[in-house]
């Protein structure tokens, strides 16, 4: 058992640090940043397919469908193509509208989810073309899709998904880069600047993970909170959804994720000297935004905790407490951005006592419905 977790406590937090081998794995051989290119093997035969689809709708469970939705913005952010996001399990139930040469992507670390395997039967007998986006190689779903990619990150065995998460988000981040460009809906340089700091990730995930001793430090300050709550806008709106999912996984502490703007519509309601609020702010079109967000929070004596970028100097004057990291493209942050959240509900889970490999009521996979 020691020997398996490779000299880490935890399955969960070995695995956490795999992340820049695992990422660079799934991007190996098929980004070439210095050429500026991109080559799935999975997908090159169904380019003109994938890119011609009226629209793609997308099918996962849990952080899967996290993953999904932030495809959803990058891939009509870059590709221009209608993009819905469904849970598996209410998809395959409500008789949904499915068209021939629709793009279903199914997105599952296991491969083996019930619901997903079902709804994505019930659409490919409609005419639907299936991609995969699958962790373990030759399960159901691999085999039932007919393009993909496979994300490369190895065995995971941590209940709580991490580094298959930011797996998928590679794997996603590529397909949507190289359908823009071939649909020409993205510049030439916009391409060669994506595919350039798509290569960088790998590096400035390792230099997150050297922050693991002052992210422990945030944790102990939070491991008493009984609620939690989570924002984020944009791209980022779907990290607070993980960052929420990963702690009530981890630790059982209650915790919802938001878009921030939209807690003005009610979670606002809950905030005082208790209530933490997780803030995922690093550098996008929406900073400005999201900075007032805080100070709504602040002004009703929240605790904020914000995620961003280094060299930020304002955000660290409204918050309590910040964790700073490096920068990147705003399309590109949700992969660095997850990091921290995997690394706080981690720390914090084991403050409290918690088995985070194996928390009570979850499954790896689940199998039935
Ligand atoms: C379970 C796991 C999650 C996972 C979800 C979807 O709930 O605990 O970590 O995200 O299933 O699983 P899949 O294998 O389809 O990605």
């Amino acid at each position: 058992d020691t020997i398996e977790k490779g000299g880490y406590d935890h399955f969960m937090l070995k695995e956490i640090f795999e992340q820049p081998k695992t990422i660079y794995d799934c991007l190996r051989g098929r980004l070439n940043a210095e050429k500026g290119s991109i080559n799935i093997s999975g997908i090159e035969d169904y380019l003109d397919e994938i890119s011609n689809a009226p629209r793609i709708i997308i099918i996962a469970c849990g952080t899967s469908w996290h993953a999904g939705l932030i495809a959803e913005y990058i891939i009509e952010e870059t590709c221009r193509i209608p993009v819905e996001v469904e849970y598996a399990s209410e998809f395959r139930y409500r008789n949904p509208i499915v068209h021939k040469g629709d793009m279903i992507v199914a997105i599952s670390q296991s491969g083996e989810t019930a619901d997903t395997i079902v709804a994505i039967e019930k659409a490919k007998e409609q005419g639907a073309i299936i991609m995969g986006i699958v962790n373990v190689v030759g399960s159901s779903i691999s085999r039932i899709s007919q393009t993909g990619a496979y994300t490369h990150a190895g065995p995971e065995i941590g209940v709580a998904s991490t580094k298959a998460f930011t797996g998928q988000l590679a794997a996603l981040m590529m397909i949507a880069f190289k359908i823009a460009h071939h649909r020409k809906t993205i510049t030439e340089e916009r391409f060669f600047h994506l595919c350039e700091e798509l290569s960088f990730v790998p590096e400035k995930v390792e230099r997150i993970l050297q922050m693991n001793d002052e992210i422990k430090a945030v944790a102990e300050t939070l491991k008493d909170a009984s609620d939690t709550l989570f924002l984020g806008r944009g791209y980022n709106f779907p990290i607070a959804l993980e960052g929420a999912l990963k702690l009530k996984e981890i630790s059982y502490i209650h915790a919802e994720g938001y878009p921030a703007a939209e807690m003005k519509h009610g979670p606002i309601a809950l905030v005082d000297e208790n209530l933490p609020v997780i803030f995922v702010a690093t550098k996008d079109v929406y900073h400005e935004k999201i900075i007032s967000n805080m100070q709504e929070i602040k002004a009703r004596k929240g605790k904020v905790i914000a995620i961003i970028n280094e060299g930020d100097t304002i955000t660290p004057k409204i918050a309590d407490a910040v964790i700073a990291i490096p920068e990147t493209d705003e399309i590109i942050a949700p992969i660095l951005n997850v990091i921290p959240l995997q690394l706080l509900s981690y720390h914090i889970g084991i403050a409290r006592g918690c088995n985070v490999d194996m928390p009570r009521n979850l499954a790896k996979s689940v199998t039935v419905e």
